[in-house]
């Protein structure tokens, strides 16, 4: 494994394009059981469940605690709620300013019902959201969040899960990616402190992993954004090997270039690769705990198409999304992400190797036609009836790839099929695997990430759509069940015993009014941590 082998000396210089200074929140977030009346900074926000502002007849809140405090400001929740007809429904925020006081603001910010925020993470995080936005708009420098008496009858765990969703929001709802503006205003926000969620180590320790884990969505965020004449498949491998630099008691980078592929034989993934003057990088980093045995090996596999034109079948007309296809490497940028949380979670007793054929689909004399056999690594062949089904080309060597590091279970993430956004919309994203223990797995980490995976049928008899009259297989269906044949075709990559799972994550990586949205690293970093052991 050699580092420092690839420089940016390969970076498109198309349109003069360099990204800016990222500018990345550091928040101190910190579970404090300090009494609000002596407490001195710019925000004090309240977080209320509906149902707990319930007044008496002379109009005083029945909750003693509420009471007192609206007593301390002079009456102005008393005010901000009748006048606001603000119930503590979700989604329901006021902030007013104040004067004489050790702190300028006073906030409230709806929870909803108190049994919702019992079964999900997500009025949390909102919450940590709401608080970053009013943060950024008054320039606040430091926060308190405050839960009340009522938030003292939640659960231990759900304690914890709600200082960590406040987290996320915060540190999230406080990004914005200004790499490619001039002119920018930036969150000042450094210190929240979190009043009624208890205090303590096991609070505290999940708070700085949740920091680690934003910490890598953030860093896919910021790939999947970036365009493709700024992040090629060379600048990817460099901030892979970034990553590994940064992190070298337990990472370790391997970047194959164009000619160490075709010693490996990659031949779908290079037939991708072809038509692109920005040549194609295999980048394999793999993470190795600081000691102790390893006791389960993992691989993750992601999909880097650091644009997708199409090729050949070239994408036209407005439905064909070609102008944000540089997102096409949104299950890289997981994979990454992940890597990064990883590196600095430290999770005992799992190796975990992190794979991406990076690549461009791209059209040029030299590009592959459609109708051309490939042939992958494992002497499968392949006719590609379709340019545009470039990712499961790339996918099969980097599949045969990870199965040769004799790993115990592999996942793999791309941006692969419209068809499944068709099937699921931009929120959820499809898994499909012929195992039920992997399918469990994996639903239950992305349950405690708070991200949206359904579970997709593996229709063997669609093969037949994928029978080619002169090669092993064709690369595309039908439209209908496209997702689908997809997965079938990664599925002729794996070794059969092997646990495997491919996340479709086309749909969620992405928002129009905010871009690259970090999906599948907060999955991943649970499910490795399911897989850690002591
Ligand atoms: N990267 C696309 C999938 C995609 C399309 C993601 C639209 C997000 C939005 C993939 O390479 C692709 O082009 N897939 C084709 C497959 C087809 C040719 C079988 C598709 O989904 O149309
Ligand atoms: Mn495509
Ligand atoms: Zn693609």
């Amino acid at each position: 494994m050699k580092k420092g082998t690839t420089k940016a000396l390969h970076t498109s210089e198309v349109g003069l394009t360099k990204p800016g200074p990222a500018v990345i929140p550091k928040i101190d977030v910190q579970a404090s059981e300090v009494d609000v009346e002596k407490w001195k900074g710019d925000i004090l926000v309240l977080g209320v469940f509906e149902g707990s502002l319930e007044k008496n007849k002379q109009g005083e809140f029945e909750n003693a605690e509420l009471r007192k405090l609206d007593e301390f400001v002079g009456g102005l929740l008393k005010e901000i709620t009748s006048e606001e007809d603000f119930t503590g429904k979700p989604g329901q925020s006021s902030f007013a300013r104040l004067a004489g006081y050790g702190f300028k603001r006073v906030g409230l910010v709806g929870l909803g019902k108190v049994e919702a925020s019992e079964s999900s993470t997500k009025p949390w995080k909102s919450l940590g959201e709401s608080v970053a936005t009013a943060s950024k708009t008054s320039q606040a420098h430091s926060v308190a969040i405050l839960l009340l008496t009522s938030s003292a009858q939640l659960s231990e765990n759900t304690k914890v899960a709600a200082a960590s969703a406040i987290t996320s929001g915060l540190v999230l709802g406080s990004f914005e990616d200004t790499r490619f503006r001039s002119e920018y205003k930036s969150s000042a926000l450094e210190k929240v402190e979190l009043i009624g969620l208890g205090v303590g180590k096991e609070l505290q320790d999940q708070i700085s992993r949740t920091v680690y884990q934003s910490a890598g969505v953030i860093l896919a965020r910021q790939l999947v954004n970036s365009p493709a004449n700024v992040l090629t498949p060379s600048v990817l491998a460099d901030e892979a090997e970034n990553i590994a630099a940064a992190h070298d008691d337990v990472l370790l980078a391997k970047i194959l270039d164009k000619e160490e592929c075709e010693a490996l034989k990659m031949g779908a993934y290079l037939g991708v690769a072809a038509a692109s003057t920005n040549p194609p990088k295999f980048i394999h980093l793999r993470y190795t705990p600081p000691s102790g045995d390893v006791k389960t090996k993992l691989a993750i596999v992601g999909k880097g198409l650091t644009f997708d034109s199409g090729g050949y079948n070239i994408k036209t007309g407005p439905g064909s999304m070609i102008e944000v296809m540089k997102f096409d490497m949104g299950g890289a940028a997981a994979v990454f992400g992940a890597a990064k949380a990883i590196a600095t979670i430290k999770p005992p007793g799992v190796e975990v190797n992190f794979i991406v054929a990076a690549c461009e689909n791209m059209i040029s004399g030299g590009g592959m036609r459609p109708g051309d056999i490939l042939t992958a690594s494992n002497g499968k062949t392949i006719e590609v009836n379709n340019t545009d089904a470039e990712g499961r080309l790339t996918l099969a060597d980097a599949l045969i790839y990870a199965g040769q590091l004799k790993v115990d279970k592999i996942v793999d993430l791309a941006t692969l099929t419209g068809a499944c956004i068709i099937a699921l919309g931009t929120d959820i994203g499809g898994m499909f695997t012929p195992s039920d223990a992997l399918a469990e797995e994996l639903s239950a980490a992305s349950k405690k990430a708070g991200e949206k995976l359904w579970r997709m049928p593996m229709e063997e008899g669609y093969w037949e759509m994928m029978k080619s009259n002169i090669a092993d297989m064709v690369n595309t269906g039908a439209r209908a069940g496209g997702s689908i044949t997809a997965a079938l075709f990664l599925k002729q990559f794996v070794d059969e015993k092997l646990p495997w799972a491919h996340l479709d994550i086309a749909g969620p990586v992405w928002k129009d009014k905010t871009g690259g949205t970090g999906f599948a690293v907060t999955t991943l970093v649970e499910w490795v941590s399911k897989n850690s052991s002591a």
